[in-house]
């Protein structure tokens, strides 16, 4: 194995790093330029839809100020930004045979270049939750597959044939779990609609959920199939999927707690990882939903199966799973981050869902690369801090509980892809600032930058400084990948055995998985060496 005090004891020389934003929470101007409306925007001015009243109408005026922000990625020194188009703002109706604005396009491509100039990889998502409000007038959106998947397709075309030429890194879907969830179950976020009458007049969380899930599922599956059929041979780039999902740990080593964390990220990962990768919605959901579930049909499944190059993985925290309760949206198990001892699991973040636990990000890695076999590129990775709303700024920019997190996670990255032998190539902080945070508004800060709303003004954090100087400290720069005098050795795939469909936590003295089998606690060989090869090839 590596030591950790070796030099070689790094990331690969091509890993992709920096950090994310997403259109609707960074860019107002939400009449500017020919954008149409998206869902967020007349719930975000709707009273009571966001906890300070305020919406998404300037935001962070990136629209206006995107020259600003390269700037400040270009200090931060990424290699990499993550950011999503606004459907509304390309195509202001949305629909198939709605008209292109060309205003748009030109905002997308001269931001585009402007990171190419800079050197700075784009990394594009298609779709982070602003729907065209037209669609959603027009047929409820996501509730009718019929008509989302081939709007969505046509939209997904227009950005391949204006835009592919020089972006490489796709996202088809950011998060279709709170897409669905969030939307059309708790009614929290835009369009709002729940079986809860005193939250929406409107929907039913029994089952418009797995409804809006599927036609994401499918959406994603043939915009897919376009790229790969009429744009890859040409472009060359590589598209995928990301899925939100937090590490599930069992609250104890009791046999149903251990059932519940799996039962969890069946539910969290699986609804929308196990048709993609693996090609069936997993067996506990089927039970769970019975006829709830849309099923796939057998041409849909081929389009499905195999739909994403790599694993898009957003990840924040861990959470302790006990059997009981039900809340289907979590596979019927409690959450808590309260320890059966009474000791908290983290540091607390301003949101309550988030706790810093830095171990479980490495967990997570070893599940999802066991399980699925592919690359994973890390999309989004965060933390709050409580209260940074009410500080002064200098206080603020000394955000020692976030730095704090980002050590804690980098850590786990390092060993993950070293010790463990995981294929991660990429890893993004969430947010480049700190923006619209949905139903929070503005009073939840994710930013590694700090922006000043009254003035609009951008403040590097401690955090931003901290990741900055351990991506440049961490990744093998050409100079040290040793030469080969042998032929490269493949890529390898997974090769660690572990617990591979149990929600069993390595470092936990539990010796059982959910399915009852022998849970490994040690790296396997084979791993390490390949790993090691991995690593010392740069690959
Ligand atoms: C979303 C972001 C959001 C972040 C923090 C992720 O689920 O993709 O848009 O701001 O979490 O809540």
């Amino acid at each position: 194995m590596i030591a950790k005090s070796s030099p070689q004891y790094k990331l690969p020389s091509d890993f992709i790093w920096g950090f994310a934003t997403a259109s609707f929470q960074i860019e107002g101007s939400t009449d500017v330029g020919g954008r149409g409306k998206s869902i967020w925007d007349d719930f975000s001015r709707t009273p009571g839809k966001t906890m300070d009243g305020r919406n998404g109408d300037v935001a962070t005026d990136s629209y206006n100020r995107w020259r600003e922000d390269i700037d400040l990625l270009v200090s931060y020194g990424v290699k990499s930004y993550r950011f999503s188009l606004s459907w509304s703002r390309i195509i202001p109706l949305g629909g198939r045979d709605d008209p292109v604005n060309e205003e748009g396009i030109k905002f997308y491509s001269d931001f585009i270049d402007g990171l190419l100039e800079k050197g700075i990889t784009p990394f594009v998502t298609l779709y982070h939750w602003d729907l065209p409000q037209a669609l959603h007038d027009r047929y409820l959106g996501w509730l009718n597959k019929d008509e989302i998947v081939q709007d969505y397709t046509r939209y997904a075309r227009v950005c391949f044939e204006r835009f592919g030429d020089r972006v490489k890194h796709w996202l088809t879907m950011n998060e279709p779990w709170c897409i669905s969830v969030l939307g059309y179950g708790r009614g929290v976020f835009a369009p709002g609609r729940s079986s809860d009458r005193m939250r929406s007049t409107e929907g039913d969380s029994s089952t418009e959920p797995w409804i809006v899930g599927h036609s994401v599922i499918l959406s994603h599956a043939y915009a897919v199939k376009a790229y790969r059929e009429e744009f890859k041979e040409k472009q060359g780039g590589q598209i995928g999927i990301t899925l939100n999902g937090d590490w599930a740990m069992p609250y104890d080593d009791s046999p149903e707690n251990i059932e519940a964390a799996q039962h969890a990220l069946d539910v969290a990962i699986g609804w929308f990882a196990d048709p993609v990768y693996l090609g069936s919605y997993p067996a506990y959901m089927k039970e769970m939903l019975g006829d709830r579930l849309p099923a796939f049909t057998d041409e849909e499944l081929k389009v499905v199966s195999g739909s994403s190059d790599f694993y898009g993985m957003n990840t924040y925290t861990t959470n302790l799973c006990k059997a009981g309760g039900d809340d289907e949206f979590q596979g019927k198990t409690e959450y808590t981050f309260t320890r059966p001892d009474g000791t908290q699991l983290g540091t607390q973040a301003h949101c309550a869902w988030l706790q810093d636990y830095p171990q479980g990000f490495r967990d997570l890695l070893n599940y999802l690369y066991n399980r699925y076999k592919l690359p994973i590129y890390v999309t989004e990775n965060g933390f709050a801090v409580k209260d940074e709303n009410a500080m002064p700024l200098e206080q603020a920019l000394h955000d020692e509980p976030r730095v704090q997190y980002y050590r804690g996670v980098t850590q786990s990255l390092i060993s993950a892809v070293v010790e463990d032998g995981v294929d991660v190539r990429a890893y993004f902080g969430w947010s480049l600032l700190d923006n619209f945070e949905w139903a929070d508004g503005y009073v939840t800060r994710f930013g590694l930058t700090y922006v000043d709303y009254e003035t609009q003004k951008r403040y590097p954090k401690d955090s931003a400084k901290f990741v900055s100087k351990w991506f440049k400290e961490h990744i093998l720069s050409e100079e040290e990948v040793p030469p080969t005098t042998t032929e490269v050795a493949p890529k390898p795939v997974a090769v660690k055995k572990t617990a591979q469909t149990n929600g069993v936590s390595k470092r936990q003295s539990v010796s059982k998985g959910a399915n009852g089998k022998t849970v490994q606690k040690k790296k396997s060989p084979i791993a390490r060496v390949t790993a090691y090869i991995s690593t010392f090839l740069g690959l």
